[in-house]
């Protein structure tokens, strides 16, 4: 058995009872420093400036920013207090359009708000702690499959962060990375430094580090070479949005690291919750990429990089088709070589 605290301790969202502590992904790994959210339009902003990022932590904090939301409003019960909170929720779903964990928490708690009486404030925010545990749960069911399918002795290339950062705790790919180490299966693990942004030079490298579980960084361009080198068997990356054909929204950069791992013979794992799942999205082309801020390419740390002048393009997700992933990992079960049957088989339509 895990022991998962251990492995386990670092925690980016606490609820304080009247506001959101978030600890600002933007300035780590040098200042471990946590930003408090008073109001939902706080949580928004931090969603959209990557204070809180990663898929489920962005759906958790906007539950939570649901919560606030729901301080500042008077209604006698849950249905009009769904109809007071509306603008409040449609920003908070409109702070970032890829991953659909957000929408999905939403969703959740609109539907919760509908159902309740009196005590809606409540209702509200217990359905933010239960999606809250939910998903640390599901991260330590998907740590133990994911795990399982790897052969003992293997090296394993990650990208972005999807750790305790980017979930309740625990992570999704770096959940299987945590297992997989514990239990002897996973030997070695290289992490991509994920350009621009550097979620995994900033925050995965950082966050395995806390744990005591050493990790190697390398150029998101040295991928290929790496593969090449004989170090790792597996690719396993975290998901923003899985469509019902399997094709799966991630970090940029995933794409062509399925790409590489097929042509190299290593296998291609896909770990999410099933809050990632979206059934109503029929195939990766019909997802939203968000494009952000191209300065986010043309400098680092405010200092420009770039020649004046110079125009860049920023597109922060791509789309890995369902024919080049192994498995999904979910924790409803594990779908390997992913096409619409095998989707539907375990989500329903
Ligand atoms: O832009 P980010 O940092 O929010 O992107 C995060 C990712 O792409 C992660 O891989 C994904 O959200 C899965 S996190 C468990």
């Amino acid at each position: 058995m895990l022991d998962f605290d251990r492995y386990d301790r670092v925690r980016p969202i606490r609820w304080l009872g009247d506001r959101l502590s978030l600890l600002d992904q933007r300035k780590l790994p040098f200042t471990v420093e946590y930003l408090d959210c008073a109001d939902s339009d706080a949580v928004a902003q931090a969603i959209r400036d990557l204070v809180v990022r990663g898929a489920p932590a962005i759906g958790i904090a906007a539950a939570w920013g649901a919560v606030l939301a729901g301080q500042g409003v008077e209604a006698a019960d849950g249905g009009t207090a769904l109809a007071r909170l509306a603008p409040a929720l449609d920003r908070l779903n409109a702070a970032r359009p890829t991953a659909v964990n957000l929408m999905w928490a939403l969703a959740r708690v609109r539907r919760a708000l509908a159902g309740a009486g009196a005590d809606w404030r409540l209702v509200l925010e217990r359905e933010a702690r239960t999606i809250e545990a939910e998903d640390l749960a599901a991260n330590r069911r998907m740590g133990a499959l994911g795990a399982g399918l790897i052969a003992p002795g293997a090296g394993v290339l990650t990208h972005c962060n999807t750790g305790s950062l980017a979930t309740a705790g625990f992570g999704t790919a770096l959940g299987v990375i945590r297992a997989g180490v514990a239990s002897g299966r996973i030997a070695r693990v290289f992490a991509g430094e994920t350009r621009p942004w550097l979620q995994g030079a900033r925050l995965t490298v950082w966050e395995l580090q806390q744990d005591g579980i050493p990790a190697t960084l390398i150029a998101d361009a040295a991928a290929s070479h790496l593969m090449r080198s004989g170090q790792v068997q597996w690719v396993v990356v975290g998901a923003d949005r899985i469509c019902a054909n399997g094709d799966t929204a991630n970090k940029i950069g995933t794409y062509q690291l399925a790409i590489a791992a097929r042509h190299h013979g290593l296998k291609f794992m896909v770990v999410a919750p099933s809050s990632t799942v979206d059934m109503a999205t029929t195939r990766g082309e019909d997802i939203e990429i968000e494009l952000r801020d191209p300065d986010e390419l043309l400098g680092y740390g405010g200092q420009r990089t770039v020649a004046a002048g110079v125009t860049a393009w920023n597109p922060v997700f791509d789309v890995t088709p369902a024919g080049l992933i192994d498995a999904i990992v979910t924790e409803k079960g594990v779908i390997e070589r992913p096409d619409p049957a095998r989707m539907r088989a375990v989500f329903g339509d």
